[in-house]
């Protein structure tokens, strides 16, 4: 597929076309702002800062990852990720975008496979654990801090289960982990047993890590040219260096959601996908945005409980489910249609029943054209009910795009993060959930949280 580059279109966004939309003059008036977070943001990455900026360029990184996942194609048919949140949902995203989603029985498309399990459900992991041929495949333990419950509950049933099946010896090389340079369990672990590990860099976190090893290493071993991605993303990185807002297309997504949200009172934002194979970027993409903007105090520590709520929807899928809501519903809600303007191959719809009316004028198009039919018609209606709409539009679904895409989504949440004034790096609202995990399952030194849960157990009076 030709690379070619991936559009936004807003102008349905734009009042007076869309009555409840910006206006320009409210964009020009926001420019400053935007100057110093996207000044902020390149210096940071000139010295050297978020460093996610800089994973596209890492060569060393490219040949490496290459090299090995080369290997392991050789020697594996399945890779199974373990890994959590970011750990997890790049490399879904790129399978399923690249490959399409697998049909059970159909041809076997990718020739390798790969499972990410960011389950605890033991029904799930029981039939998948049992059905793997564990000879041919390799298990990649993802984890940033090392630590997480979910992942490392499931590295420690799995080490001793290739233990007792492949031997002492013979396990490890079906083992690798993929977590920080110096840092965690994980990363004690591989030293002190010498497996094999990638490294993930101190400053690149979870949501912001799909084109490093967390997400390089399943996408090469499934085949997909990490070398296009990277080229994919540097592309954006470049088109998004100008000051110029209007010409900057994640200055423009950021700033127009953003005021969107502020101005208009519109802080849910739909992601309306018509690429069944970007439904998993969505979901990708839900993480980046909820758990990078949703916080609630400012950097400043001031409570401002800022955030825009991404919520998902397919077309034409949802538009015979949540369509009603948006157009009828509350006046809250803003939406990202996703479309892709080339498909690998379109089917055509016969010409039969010419004699029904209700029928007849389906024969002859294809699915391409009815289903862009649909995403303008949504588009309009949502338009003539009052609610903003800017289209993405990506070429193919191929990883030139979707290093696009990565890239525009994260330059454009880290913009958003400074619009609202807060660090889109953290996630505290988190931790207090992990720590009353911990509490429950009598991690030593969370007693405490363990005695709140044990109280609030017994509290309980309103189960009917
Ligand atoms: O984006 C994030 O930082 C999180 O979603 C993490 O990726 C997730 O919590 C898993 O963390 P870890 O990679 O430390 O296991």
């Amino acid at each position: 597929m030709p690379h070619r580059d991936l559009h936004l279109d807003f102008n349905e966004a734009f009042a007076p076309q869309q009555p409840n939309g910006v206006t320009e003059a409210e964009l020009e008036a926001a420019i400053p702002s935007f100057l110093q977070v996207h000044r902020a943001l390149q210096a940071m990455h000139e010295i050297g800062q978020a460093q996610f900026l800089n994973l596209p360029y890492l060569e060393e990184v490219l040949s490496h990852v290459e090299e090995r996942a080369g290997e392991l194609r050789g020697a594996f048919d399945t890779m199974v990720v373990l890994g959590i949140g970011g750990s997890g949902l790049g490399a879904k995203a790129v399978e399923e975008a690249i490959f399409g989603p697998v049909f059970a029985g159909a041809v076997p498309l990718p020739v390798k496979r790969l499972f990410v399990l960011d389950t605890l459900d033991p029904d799930y992991l029981g039939r998948l654990f049992s059905g793997l041929d564990l000879e041919r495949t390799v298990f990649n333990v993802v984890s940033k801090s090392g630590n997480t419950v979910e992942t490392m509950a499931q590295f420690m049933y799995l080490y001793d289960l290739l233990k007792k099946r492949l031997g002492a010896e013979r396990f490890r090389r079906h083992l690798l982990m993929t977590t920080d340079p110096q840092k965690g369990a994980l990363r004690q672990i591989a030293r002190e047993e010498e497996l094999e590990s990638f490294e993930i860099l101190p400053g690149v976190g979870g949501r912001f890590s799909v084109l490093s090893p967390v997400g390089l290493l399943p996408a090469a071993f499934l085949g997909v040219s990490i070398r296009e991605l990277a080229e994919g993303a540097v592309r954006m990185i470049k088109r998004c260096k100008g000051e110029d807002l209007w010409t900057n297309p994640a200055a423009m997504l950021a700033m127009v959601s953003c005021l969107l949200a502020q101005q208009r009172g519109r802080a849910n934002l739909v992601v309306f996908n018509y690429a069944e194979r970007l439904n998993r970027c969505v979901e990708w993409f839900r993480q980046l945005w909820a758990e990078s903007l949703g916080k609630r105090f400012t950097l400043e520590g001031q409570e401002v409980r800022a955030g825009i709520t991404p919520i998902q929807a397919s077309g034409p899928r949802d538009q015979h489910s949540q369509m009603q809501l948006y157009v009828e519903g509350p006046q809250d809600k803003q939406v990202m249609l996703w479309s892709q303007e080339k498909f690998d191959g379109d089917l055509k719809i016969p010409k039969i029943y010419p004699e029904i009316d209700s029928l007849s004028y389906l024969g002859g198009k294809s699915f391409g054209e009815v289903l862009h039919a649909e995403l303008i018609s949504t588009e309009q209606s949502l338009k003539e009910a009052g609610v903003p709409s800017y289209r993405l539009m990506l070429y193919g679904a191929d990883a030139y795009g979707l290093g696009q895409l990565f890239y525009l989504l994260e330059i454009a949440t880290v913009y958003v993060g400074g619009l609202l004034g807060v660090n889109p790096y953290d996630q505290p609202g988190v931790e207090l959930g992990k720590k009353y995990i911990y509490g429950k399952l009598g991690r030593p030194g969370s007693e405490e949280f363990g005695a709140t849960l044990a109280r609030k157990l017994k509290d309980k009076r309103y189960i009917v």
